[in-house]
């Protein structure tokens, strides 16, 4: 029997109460409980910080306004900033300096706001949203960006509506794996102001897409750094608009890819079965770890040194999803037009069909 992959528990997004004033928690507390939703709370930046991109909704008191500016806190789409009449600056200066899409004047937006909590799709937190997975890799040339395309394949394979993004400036583009140079469509430096909230259907309209498979992937140009805002916002509309995301990541950490990272439901960092490629991982998942509640490794083949994947992912201490080993002709091409995924037999294919249908619970199409 292969390995399973474990389906990862269901992860709660809460909305993100940010203020440190009593009065004004209390009433949010009751919007919240009015509107059915749970929330998370933090009574300034330092404690909103971790949370503020990857929580759904952030409800910004307006005592935390000036320090959350202070500290620098991104841009993230669905900020509300939130005061009682008199507390919140009449030119809305703040509002606009820290990116907020609304401003709430209590006890007026009361109704507004429990509209907003009671919006919190309940079965996103469920996991009824698109499942987000994120790819590693544990060296230069480990395979991540392969894997990452066979998984986008294979799902749209299974009619899932998939969207790849690649989120490594210096990988040379995602599009390339797949063969997709040529197709029309936006790329991330077009994209990369986005800071704001981006219409998931707009996205999809917009990118290069075949099929139920839409890629976010890099032109030729010199953008170098992609924002943790644009990464945010385009999590966002994915996990509203998509069923199955696949973010090919960077192995060092920017702040787009925690992000990700955050926001994934399920980390691969894929490794070669030898020595050193295992030292280097080590250092990879030291990094990742903190930021991802499922982290996995995928062992890569062939293992010149017999190192087993078992005994890769027990010096890793990480659980084993798999193990894809090439045969003859099973991995694919860059640059070819035969992009990865391609071929619907040979270990990486078995591996990306279950790992889909782990994730998913939707079976992915066998060798054809
Ligand atoms: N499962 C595999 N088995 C054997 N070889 C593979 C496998 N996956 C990828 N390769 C080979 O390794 C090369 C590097 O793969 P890939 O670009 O996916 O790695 P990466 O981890 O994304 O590297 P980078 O550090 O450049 O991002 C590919 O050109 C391919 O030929
Ligand atoms: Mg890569």
């Amino acid at each position: 029997m292969p390995p399973r992959t474990s389906v990862p528990p269901p992860i709660r997004r809460l909305p993100l109460l940010v203020t440190g004033d009593d009065d004004l928690l209390d009433d949010l507390l009751r919007l919240a409980a009015a509107g059915g939703t749970e929330v998370e709370l933090a009574a300034d930046p330092a404690a909103a910080r971790t949370r503020w991109l990857p929580a759904p909704l952030v409800l910004l008191g307006a005592d935390q306004a000036q320090p959350c500016l202070r500290a620098r806190l991104p841009h993230r789409p669905r900020l509300v900033l939130v005061g009682r009449a008199g507390q919140l600056d009449p030119g809305w200066q703040v509002a606009e300096l820290i990116g907020a899409e609304h401003v709430a004047t209590l006890p007026t937006a009361e109704p507004w706001l429990v509209d907003r909590f009671a919006e919190q799709d309940p079965g996103r937190s469920d996991g009824s949203g698109a499942r987000i997975v994120a790819l590693l890799g544990g060296r230069g040339g480990a395979g991540a960006s392969v894997l990452a395309g066979g998984l986008a394949v294979t799902a749209a394979r299974a009619r899932l509506r998939t969207l790849l993004v690649d989120a490594d400036p210096l990988g040379g583009g995602l599009d390339l794996v797949l063969g997709w140079e040529q197709l029309e469509g936006l790329r991330w430096p077009s994209l990369s102001g986005a800071d704001g909230r981006v219409d998931a259907p707009a996205l999809v309209r917009a990118l290069p897409s075949r099929g139920d498979l839409v890629v976010l992937s890099w032109d030729r140009g010199d953008l170098l750094a992609l924002p943790a805002s644009a990464m945010a916002a385009t999590v966002d509309a994915a996990r509203r608009g998509r069923d199955f995301v696949v973010i090919d990541l960077p192995r060092q950490l920017d702040d787009a890819a925690v992000v990700a990272l955050q926001a994934a439901d399920q980390a691969y960092v894929v490794v070669p079965a030898e020595l050193r490629a295992t030292a280097a991982a080590a250092r990879v998942v030291a990094a990742a770890a903190p930021h991802c509640a499922a982290l996995s490794v995928v062992v890569r083949g062939p293992a010149p040194g017999r190192l087993r994947a078992t005994e890769v992912a027990r010096a890793l201490g990480l659980p084993l999803a798999g193990d894809a080993a090439p045969r003859a002709g099973a991995v694919p091409r860059a640059g070819t037009g035969r992009g990865a995924g391609r071929r619907r037999e040979g270990p990486l294919a078995a591996l990306c069909q279950r790992i889909v249908a782990d994730l998913t619970g939707v079976p992915a199409t066998g060798a054809a």
